[in-house]
């Protein structure tokens, strides 16, 4: 899926999807991590019927993997938000949408009945705040997200190589890198106005200013953003309240304090905080502490049905991520989420037989073996 999404997109948008922050180390070892840690499965425990589904948020999923929310995916394909929410329904899993996204959350919550989650950027504007969280309880989503490892931009040294920019700048450069694409170019130029819809009533900039993703966390997202604050934010909102981007023990627990529903242990794909540890090496220790308090949920590097069994024996209640179904959104639109989805189911149900368990809550930290102490 990668490798189609790098044909079909010009190279700009390519990158800001498979870039990372610095190096990329931290984006590299998000998957090492799984590769560290092997899995020892059981036999004989009769396996022809299995259940997939996992509880989290006080919704039930059908698969323990969900579509973590993302930016501006109608620049991926011209279908965006669209794709991926219809793809998630027809699998049953639930489907986060970005505030920087490219589709209004009243059209999302109107076209499927399947779990929803907004991701929220804390701005400087409260009023944008406000606006936001009354349209979220409007649309009747179930769970709302607040980003905190966006605090300030990454260094996403791909994006700044590429001039890349929301929306796409046109450049020499960037003009080249549409006519070598002209698929996708056609389809960028013939399909509604690009926008950011649950931005756009507020701020120019994304929509009809162009200026690339780290620029728009330094400028426009509240650096003085604290404990407090968050807390407010649940208490507007009043539902199934989530951080994203939680790492460390002692925030795991201020966030239990808060009264969030769940956390999301996640390094928002390496995108940010470059040499940052990775959400599966961090697990068990944050899983250890408030496990039996709040839903934990690992993001980030999952690519194979087999880290998402790793990650729900060592304790997580559901995983997450996003480029495993981006790239096939920017491949093939929601057919190619399709795939990407059913390729994880199948993954996860042919993995979890050739582990002896029928179920996920069968799955422990007995049936882990890690190579190396971290
Ligand atoms: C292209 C792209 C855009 C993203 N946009 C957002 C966003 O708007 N808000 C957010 O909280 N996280 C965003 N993320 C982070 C994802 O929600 C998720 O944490 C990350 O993709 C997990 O890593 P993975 O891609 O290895 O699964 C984005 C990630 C990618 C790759």
């Amino acid at each position: 899926m990668r490798r189609l999404a790098k044909q079909r997109l010009p190279g700009p948008i390519f990158h800001y999807i498979d870039g990372a922050a610095d190096d990329e180390v931290t984006y590299r070892r998000n998957t090492q991590a799984f590769e560290e840690c092997d899995l020892v499965p059981n036999v004989l425990t009769g396996v022809e019927s299995v259940d997939l589904s996992v509880t989290v948020m006080d919704r039930k999923l059908d698969m323990p993997i969900f579509c973590s929310p993302t930016a501006l995916q109608r620049l991926f394909h011209h279908d965006g938000e669209r794709a991926v929410a219809r793809a998630a329904e027809k699998f049953g899993t639930m489907f986060g949408v970005s505030s920087l996204g490219t589709v209004s959350v009243e059209e999302i919550g109107t076209m499927i009945k399947t779990p929803k989650m907004f991701q929220f950027y804390f701005h400087k504007d409260r009023g944008l705040n406000n606006a936001m969280i009354e349209s979220v309880k409007e649309a009747k989503f179930d769970v709302v997200a607040l980003t905190v490892d966006t605090i300030t931009g990454g260094n996403r040294e791909r994006d700044l190589r590429t001039g890349f920019t929301s929306p796409p700048r046109l450049t020499l450069g960037s003009l080249m890198s549409f006519a070598m694409h002209p698929r996708w170019t056609i389809d960028y130029f013939t399909h509604e106005k690009f926008e950011l819809s649950q931005l756009k009533d507020y701020v120019k900039e994304g929509s009809n200013i162009a200026v690339s993703v780290s620029e728009y966390f330094s400028t426009m997202l509240d650096q003085s953003m604290n404990w407090k604050d968050a807390e407010e934010l649940r208490q507007n909102w009043g539902g199934q309240f989530c951080l994203k981007g939680v790492m460390s023990v002692a925030d795991a627990k201020r966030a239990v304090d808060i009264g969030a529903t769940a956390i999301m242990v996640s390094n928002h794909g390496g995108r940010q905080l470059d040499g940052s540890r990775t959400p599966f090496d961090q697990l068990s220790e944050i899983v250890d502490a408030v496990g039996d308090e709040i839903d934990v949920i690992l993001d980030g590097g999952i690519r194979r049905g087999t880290h998402v069994l790793k990650a729900l024996a060592a304790g997580a209640k559901a995983c997450s991520g996003g480029r495993m179904y981006l790239y096939a959104l920017a491949a093939a639109g929601q057919p190619g989420v399709e795939r990407a989805l059913n390729n994880m189911r199948t993954e996860i149900e042919r993995d979890m037989k050739l582990m002896g368990v029928t179920k996920i809550s069968q799955l422990n930290r007995n049936m882990l073996r890690y190579r190396s102490v971290c």
